[in-house]
């Protein structure tokens, strides 16, 4: 009512009468649909796929708490919600399980378009570590600019590769790179600017950081050193069993 109020013509349709997408390919057809609107992300959302007609999605709710425990249902409603317009969802905490499950559609296909205008930027997909550690090493330097909190593993793989770092200063980074002691850290764009130049002129500053990465991931992140205090850890657990 309130889609028509505003001068649309609308067709309502059971997700369970057009099982398959070729009775949606008819649909759309017959009826000349310019647009699509689905309720339930893996029920009526998988349906749309691939027709060419702009959709959005509102999450019923056990598509959320539900399907997404399922592992093919969860690839499918990942590959919808990256055709879609938008999504809807009717609490912050159904927004949050569909942020986590599947990284933000509008986002990543913001950052893909602003990546493919961007001369000399490329968005490279996962690869197997190996490859990943290959390419690295050829790398002048890795920058991580993550806003939100957690320990960089990458980071910690760079020194161990002899790469620099620049990152951004928060304190998940900041807890393991030491500005200008095993790193760099940025605040601002300006600031990574600057400092990536002065990286690029200063072979001496490189090879220091690099030395010092190195040694402070030897020292602090060895997995010598991890594996001997599991083993420990795991030996209280052993020595309360036993007492
Ligand atoms: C970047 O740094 C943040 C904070 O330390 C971390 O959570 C994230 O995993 C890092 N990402 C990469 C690719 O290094």
């Amino acid at each position: 009512d309130h889609l028509e109020a505003a001068g649309h013509v609308c067709v309502l349709k059971d997700a369970s009468d057009l099982e398959s997408s070729s009775g949606v390919a008819k649909l759309i057809e017959a009826e000349n649909l310019e647009a699509a609107l689905a309720l339930h992300l893996y029920r009526g959302g998988r349906l749309l796929q691939g027709h060419g007609v702009p959709f959005g999605i509102i999450f019923g709710g056990t598509d959320l708490n539900e399907d997404v425990n399922h592992e093919e249902k969860n690839k499918v409603m990942g590959k919808v919600l990256e055709e879609a317009r938008f999504a809807v969802a009717f609490t912050e905490s159904m927004k949050e399980v569909a942020e986590t499950q599947w990284v933000d559609p509008v986002f990543t296909r913001e950052v893909e378009a602003k990546v493919q205008r961007t001369l000399g930027v490329r968005l490279v997909g996962e690869m197997p570590q190996g490859d990943l550690h290959a390419a690295l090493k050829n790398c002048f330097a890795v920058v991580n600019s993550s806003v939100s909190e957690g320990m960089s593993a990458a980071i910690l793989e760079a020194m161990d590769l002899e790469v620099p770092v620049l990152a951004r200063n928060i304190p998940g980074n900041a807890a393991v790179v030491k500005h200008e002691v095993t790193g760099l850290l940025f605040s601002d764009p300006q600031e990574f600017v600057h400092l990536a130049k002065r990286l690029t002129r200063d072979p001496a500053l490189e090879r220091d950081l690099v030395a010092r990465g190195t040694e402070y991931v030897r020292a602090c992140h060895s997995w010598q050193a991890e594996r001997h205090t599991y083993q420990s850890l795991i030996r209280t657990l052993e020595g309360s069993i036993q007492d």
